[in-house]
């Protein structure tokens, strides 16, 4: 067995931190960056969710028609968006489509505006229907980790409109369970609590791989872990209360 030992601030970091009204960024230093492309090089991504949107992008053969409006925003630049849109837009408006500073997902750089590439793009709500070439995207987005974050239906949970441009990298097989589920993220990190890790994981098997995944609460003092030496596995905070395991295994 190895035990991997997690302290409180852990619950901060990781590809499935809820960020929103209620939970704010908490990990605003070293993220990992890099931009989206030389083109685009003022787009910035968190590395791991930058190398999957390309790898979706070239799985539906896009060349340009699909253009990175907004990736990682700092504080300042969320502030800067925010005032703007309040004297652009008045307040409903930027209370619907733009989250307040630290409430940001931008912030964390797991999160990307995408726009269906045209003479004029909105910056804060591009075009990005549900057909053609960003319909593909989409119906293939969950395979490589992507959700689209702000569902029609779920605005009161997730207190932002519905933004068919915006997406969240989560990582497989968290981004397939959320859309076979149809749910939110608010709603996922609740939903896998019923997995704990003292009791039975959720278990998916797929291509000759079981992914299993489960829920272990925070302690005040350290957290502690124990796994198979042979498990691959991913451990991500969800910002709120705790830890969501991935475990992947070989089927025989
Ligand atoms: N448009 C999203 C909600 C943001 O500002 O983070
Ligand atoms: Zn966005």
């Amino acid at each position: 067995m190895r035990t991997i030992t997690l302290n409180e601030f852990d619950i901060f970091h990781g590809p499935l931190i809820l960020v929103n009204k209620d939970y704010p960024i908490q990990n605003k230093n070293n993220l990992n960056l890099v931009p989206y492309s030389p083109e685009y090089k003022e787009v910035q991504l968190e590395a791991k969710t930058s190398s999957m949107l390309w790898k979706l992008l070239e799985s539906i053969n896009c060349n340009n028609e699909i253009i990175p409006v907004s990736g990682y925003r700092s504080k300042e630049e969320q502030e800067e968006i925010f005032e703007n849109s309040l004297l652009e837009n008045g307040v409903e408006f930027t209370h619907k489509y733009v989250a307040f500073p630290d409430q940001s997902e931008h912030q964390t750089g797991l999160a990307i505006d995408l726009g269906e590439n045209s003479d004029s793009i909105d910056f804060i709500r591009p075009k990005f229907p549900y057909t053609g070439i960003c319909g593909e995207f989409r119906s293939k987005a969950a395979q490589y980790g992507f959700i689209e974050r702000y569902s029609k239906g779920k605005e009161t949970m997730t207190g932002i409109a519905h933004e068919p441009w915006h997406f969240r990298y989560v990582g497989y097989p968290h981004s397939y369970i959320i859309e076979y589920n149809g749910l939110s993220l608010e709603e996922y990190i609740q939903f896998i609590k019923a997995y704990p890790y003292e009791g039975e994981p959720l278990s998916i098997k797929s291509k000759g791989t079981e992914v299993k995944v489960f829920f272990v609460e925070s302690k005040t003092d350290k957290t502690v872990i124990e796994l198979s030496n042979n498990d691959l596995y991913q451990i991500s905070g969800n910002n709120v209360d705790g830890f969501i395991v991935t475990v992947w295994r070989q089927c025989s």
